[in-house]
């Protein structure tokens, strides 16, 4: 797997995050090569203030910080940290780093987006845009030429103004807009009952499953234990928190911590679980990649979720890793609660990090499965 970006006779070192041996996917794509010649070709005075969002692991700050003052917007630590490994790989000069609810810098010359796949992340980025900065910002998007429909440029023409976009190459397409559009205010939330239970969830643009209840969770939610010895539980990818709201109505003496990479989901989580359970609830949640930096033996219950893709894409390591960290963070005799669709062979993962005597099967239908491991 290719490590070493070469472009206009410069070499950078890129990585993901966090670094794995034997990895397959690469850390920037064309569209960033795309977005990096077309800066080039601008000839650009040194020194403009531009901001990066969603720049998966630093390609585009690490080439850009050279000559500008680069600003990293993310809604990903994920990507923040692989940005920050890749800078300090490559030497580059420190940058700035923000997530997609901070207001973007009023002095902004040029803004470099790589289009989210949420169109509601999409519009509530551009809405910040068009409000934020200056009518003489560029700015210039890409994604695959499959991604961007005619209805994903009607957003652009919507929120921001008069867009226009470039030819393909590999694959890829530059969206070039203008900020003459009237600024159209958004709502931050989508809210919504859960089904069968007593309370509702608000949902930030990029919180995953945020328009309706994720299937693998309200087929979990009937299973979440109680228990007066539960000390400490952690929500394990927590999303908008819907499983902390209900592991805490079970559990009121205990207390939950929830952890997810997503800053959205950090806060819809806070959010939630505060206007369900009431501010005095012990409830904490945390931006992290998984429970890196976690105390072991700290926890009696872990419920988990897992994702089964990183940015676009899918793979398994997450669950892993989840589940790796997992099982060091239990306390002895701490059980991990696992949901998953049941051809991704969870099971045996669990079986060989915790003893196939350790694996109970607590329920199953067409879809899912849940699973407990206790250590
Ligand atoms: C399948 S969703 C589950 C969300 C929620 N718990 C539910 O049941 O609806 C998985 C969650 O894991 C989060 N996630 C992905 N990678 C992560 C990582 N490396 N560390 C922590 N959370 C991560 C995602 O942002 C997402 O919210």
């Amino acid at each position: 797997m290719q490590t070493e970006l070469t472009l206009n006779e410069r070499h950078l070192y890129l990585h993901r995050y966090p670094t794995r041996q034997n990895e397959t996917l690469q850390a920037w794509d064309a569209g960033d090569e795309y977005l990096i010649n077309h800066v080039e070709q601008l000839g650009l005075p040194p020194a403009q203030n531009i901001v990066i969002i969603n720049d998966s692991f630093g390609a585009l700050s690490c080439y850009l910080s050279k000559h500008h003052n680069v600003t990293m917007v993310s809604d990903s630590f994920i990507a923040h940290q692989g940005a920050k490994a890749n800078l300090s790989r490559n030497q580059c000069v420190a940058i700035t780093h923000l997530n997609t609810l901070n207001e973007l810098p009023s002095d902004t010359d040029l803004v470099l987006l790589k289009i989210p796949k949420s169109n509601r992340h999409l519009s509530w980025i551009l809405d910040k845009i068009r409000n934020t900065l200056p009518a003489n910002c560029r700015v210039v998007s890409v994604n695959k030429v499959r991604e961007i429909h005619t209805s994903t440029l009607k957003l652009f023409e919507k929120h921001l103004g008069t867009t226009t976009t470039s030819l393909a190459w590999k694959k890829h397409r530059l969206v070039f807009s203008q900020l003459d559009a009237s600024p159209q205010p958004i709502s931050p939330f989508v809210e919504w009952s859960v089904d069968g239970e007593n309370y509702s969830l608000k949902n930030l643009p990029n919180v995953y499953s945020g328009e309706s209840l994720d299937l693998g969770a309200r087929f979990l939610l009937p299973y979440l234990p109680k228990d007066e010895r539960f000390k400490r539980i952690i929500d394990l990818g927590c999303g908008n928190g819907v499983l902390s709201v209900k592991l805490g109505q079970l559990n009121p003496n205990a207390e939950i911590i929830g952890v997810d990479e997503s800053y959205m989901a950090v806060e819809s989580a806070t959010l939630n679980v505060k206007a369900a359970l009431g501010p005095e609830f012990q409830f904490e949640a945390k931006v992290n990649n998984c429970l890196d930096d976690f105390a072991p033996q700290s926890a009696d219950l872990i419920v988990c979720n897992p994702p089964f893709h990183q940015q676009l894409a899918v793979t398994d390591h997450i669950a892993w890793q989840m589940f790796c960290d997992a099982k060091q963070v239990l306390r002895a005799k701490g059980k991990l609660l696992v949901i998953g669709n049941r051809h991704l062979g969870y099971d045996n993962k669990l079986a060989r990090l915790f003893g196939k005597a350790q694996l109970r099967q607590i329920a199953v239908n067409k879809k899912f499965v849940i699973l407990q491991a206790t250590k």
